[in-house]
This record gives C-alpha cells, structure tokens and sequence, in this order.
C-alpha cells in the first residue's frame, strides 16, 4: 500500500518525463517542472515529444487521474517530500568529460525553493563525486535537508517497463556517506517505492560514490559485451566462422549468457558512448586511468564496425560507391526509438553519401529527427521507396518490419538483388533463396 507523497521532478526530458508519470502510476502526486515551456505544455496536454512505446498511454492516465502536473516554475516544487533530479549530462564538445552545466543549474535553482526535511534525489548519470559535492550545496544552504543519489537504468523502447518494474533499486544515502542529516533517505525512498519494493526487487543501499559508480559499470559491462562479440565478428570475418553460431554457442554458458552478444554496427544512443568515454575522462581526473584504457579499445572496435559496413558496400557494389544508389533501412540507434543521437545507421549512411553513393534513408520513426539534423541525407516513408532501383539495400536498425519484409515481393522494387544486414537479424536462408546476396558483419562473406 503506497502512502501517497508530494513529488517534484526537475527535468522532463526521455527520463524526467517517464519517472514523472510513473511515480504518479504508483499514487504519488506529482509536479514536472521543465524549463522549456511548450515541452512543458505538451507533456500536460498528453502529447509525448519522442516515441516511446506504452508512454503516452500512461502519461494520458496520470494526467487524467489529476496526480499529475507539469510547469516551467519551480516555485510549484515547493513542499515536495523528494525532488527527483532528471537533467542530462552530455558529452562534452570536442572533450569525453560530461557536461555538468544543468545538474548544477537545476540544483540551484532547486536549492532557492527546498525546505528543512525534504530529500534531493540524483537520477542523473554524473562523474562519480558529483553526489557528495552537490550534498554539501544542499546541507550548506538549507540546513535540515538532504540528498541521495538513486540512478535510473531504464532503456529506450523499454523505459515504462524498466521504471515501474525495475531489475533492482540502488539508493546511495548520505549516513553511509559521511553526511549527517536529519533526513532518512532510504525511509523516504522506500516510501516513494513502496510498491517496487513489496514485489520483492532487489535493493543496494550504499555510499553516493558507489550509487554513481554503479550505473557507469553497467553500462561500460554492457558496451565491453558488445565490442567483444563485435571483435569476435572481426575473426570470424578473417577465419570464414560464424559470430551468430558463435554468440549462440558461448551464451548458453549461463556465467556469459546469450544477452547483448548481438554483433553488428555496434552501440549508439545517448548513453553506452558518453557514458564510457565520461567514465575514462574521470578516471584520469582521479589519477586511475590506467584502469579503464580497455574501455577506449572498446570504443575503438565499436567506431571500427561502422567503417567496415562502409567497406562491406563499397565491395559488393563491384569496388565503388560513386553514383550507386544505396537503400538505408533504419536510422534510430536501435529499434523501437525515435531517438537518432550517435546513431551508427546514419554514421554509415553520412559515409557512403560521401564516397559518392546516391543514399535513401528510411525509418519508422526517427525521419521527423533526422529532417531536422541531417538536412543533406535523402529520406523516404518507406523501405519500397528507399529501395526503387538499388544497387544495394543495408539494414542497419532492425526494426521489426524490416526483418519481417518478404525477399521476394522486396526483391522485385530494386535493381540488384544484394543486402547488407548490418545487425545480423535478416533470415540469411529466405533472403538468398529469393536470389540476393547476402553479405554480413561477422558472417561468411562468400
Ligand atoms: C542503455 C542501457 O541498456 C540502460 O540500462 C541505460 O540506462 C541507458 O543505456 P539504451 O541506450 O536505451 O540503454 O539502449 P540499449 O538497449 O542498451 O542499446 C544500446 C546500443 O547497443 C544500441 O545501439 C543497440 O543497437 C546496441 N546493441 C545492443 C548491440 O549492438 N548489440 C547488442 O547485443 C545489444
């Protein structure tokens, strides 16, 4: 049974805004406060300004549940029993190191309305010591009041799911970080998550430093996963193996498992590559860089895969690229979102256009995104569109109907019947039977 809290939540981006509805899903009342007014009106309006799928549904039902509110003033915050932090931390420009300017300026502004008794909660992936820092900020300018860190793990495409039934909850406390506060943070957490916690999910509570810590381990575990089996793909392209057979047959070692051992293009997002590149700018900062070089040979072989897929088109349209007309299926990071930041399809697709290849981009979702920041790539509705009169078709986001298109009735619409599959999720069997070459990363290339 949840006792219902007041919450504010500053920030209504991808996180902010998911946290927001489903806090108030939990019972909470909830305010967002969002700096830029017509995000913050929209939000109130139900309308969602990305593509998640199952958000709008629960936004719409929180908003109409009267829980939930959005403004662009963060008076409106005032008396909330915890104030979630869900700013973003970029990468920033021409540097690895996070670009820290909105925690801080959220926290500020936060610090001019909060009052003695009330918690200030971290979600934002930050350089490990950020925590203990903006803690003293707090317990300097208002005595009585606390913060705890508490990092957010959600994907894309999965964020609903991930914030409402998490696979663990970490809260970073300030009793066990050397701060003495009159504020139970893990008792006001606890509350805030009543019912998370009575399903039975596991809980860490532990010092800020290792709460930060533990989001960007996670996600250097994950993009190290994937570079490995992308490494292997490397081999298997030079030996004639197999990465698929291969990923198959080390995962069902339960110790390694079959998850995100996926070889393909490689990881992109908003996330794995600021998060690794951040986590080695600040280890360096605190004299430990020599812990995390792997981590920039994980970079390295995840930029190699794009450069390879470049290489892979330039082979099978006879050794050049000028003037061939190159279908590009997919341009979001990954499947099932809008979202196009560090995108590995539209990396590729920028390479080709400029070896001279005649490039059409398409995709379920992200073409309003990549219009808007890609003005020179060519983009159409549909695969059919992208594919009129190919040379070659490249799958390099595996959205659900690309890998369900039928090779037949697809083969008719281009010139030449190749495809590259740059996420090895096509149905090699079905396509070459219906008489395309079929060419992957990491695959037998003959
Ligand atoms: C990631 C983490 O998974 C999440 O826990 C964290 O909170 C934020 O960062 P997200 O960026 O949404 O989430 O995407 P994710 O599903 O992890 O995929 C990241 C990238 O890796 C995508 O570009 C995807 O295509 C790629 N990937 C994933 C692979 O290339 N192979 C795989 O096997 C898995």
């Amino acid at each position: 049974n949840t006792t219902p809290l007041k919450l504010s939540v500053i920030g209504c981006g991808y996180l902010g805004a998911v946290h927001a509805a489903s806090m108030a899903e939990l019972g909470h009342e909830v305010v967002g406060i969002e700096v830029d007014v017509a995000k913050a009106e929209s939000l109130a309006a139900g309308r969602v300004p990305f593509f998640e799928p199952g958000f709008e549904e629960l936004l719409r039902r929180s908003l109409d549940s009267g829980r939930l509110s959005f403004s662009s003033d963060m008076a409106d915050a005032r008396g909330a029993a915890a104030h979630f932090v869900c700013v973003g931390t970029p990468q920033r420009r021409g540097e690895y190191a996070a670009d820290l300017t909105y925690v801080e300026a959220a926290t500020a502004s936060l610090i001019e309305v909060l009052g003695p008794g009330e918690l200030v909660v971290g979600k934002s992936t930050v350089p490990v010591g950020t925590a203990a820092r903006l803690a003293e900020q707090v317990a300097a300018r208002v005595p009585g009041a606390a913060l705890a860190w508490n990092p957010e793990f959600l994907r894309e495409g999965y964020a609903v799911q991930d914030t409402l039934h998490p696979d663990r909850l970490v809260y970073g406390v300030p009793s066990l970080s050397g701060a003495d506060t009159a504020v139970d943070a893990e008792k006001v957490l606890d509350t805030v998550y009543a019912r998370i916690v009575a399903d039975g999910t596991p809980k860490v509570v532990t010092d800020y430093a290792t709460a930060e810590m533990v989001k960007t381990a996670a996600n250097s575990f994950l993009a190290t996963k994937i570079s490995f089996i992308n490494a292997m793909a490397e081999l298997c392209e030079a030996t004639g193996a197999d990465v698929k057979q291969l990923a198959d047959a080390i995962g069902h070692d339960d110790r390694i498992g079959r998850k995100f051992l996926n070889a393909g293009l490689g990881f992109g997002g908003g996330c794995l590559p600021k998060d690794i590149r951040a986590f080695m700018a600040r280890a360096g900062e605190l004299g430990a860089d020599q812990a995390l070089t792997f981590l920039r040979e994980v970079d390295n072989i995840n930029m190699r895969r794009r450069i390879r897929m470049v290489e892979l088109a330039r082979q099978v349209c006879d050794d050049s690229l000028l003037g061939k007309r190159i279908a590009v299926l997919g341009a979001a990071f990954k499947p099932d979102s809008d979202d196009i930041r560090d995108s590995p399809a539209l990396n590729v697709a920028a390479q080709l256009q400029l070896q001279g290849a005649n490039v059409r981009v398409t995709d379920p979702q992200a073409l309003p995104n990549v219009r808007r920041h890609w003005s020179q790539l060519d983009c159409v509705d549909t695969p059919e569109e992208a594919a009129e009169g190919a040379d070659a078709v490249l799958l390099l986001t595996e959205w659900k109907q690309y890998r369900e298109l039928d090779p037949g009735s697809f083969g008719k619409v281009v010139k030449t019947r190749r495809v590259l599959d740059g996420r090895n999720a096509l149905d090699r069997e079905a396509w070459e039977s219906a008489g395309w070459t079929y060419r992957a990363l990491g695959r037998r290339n003959v």
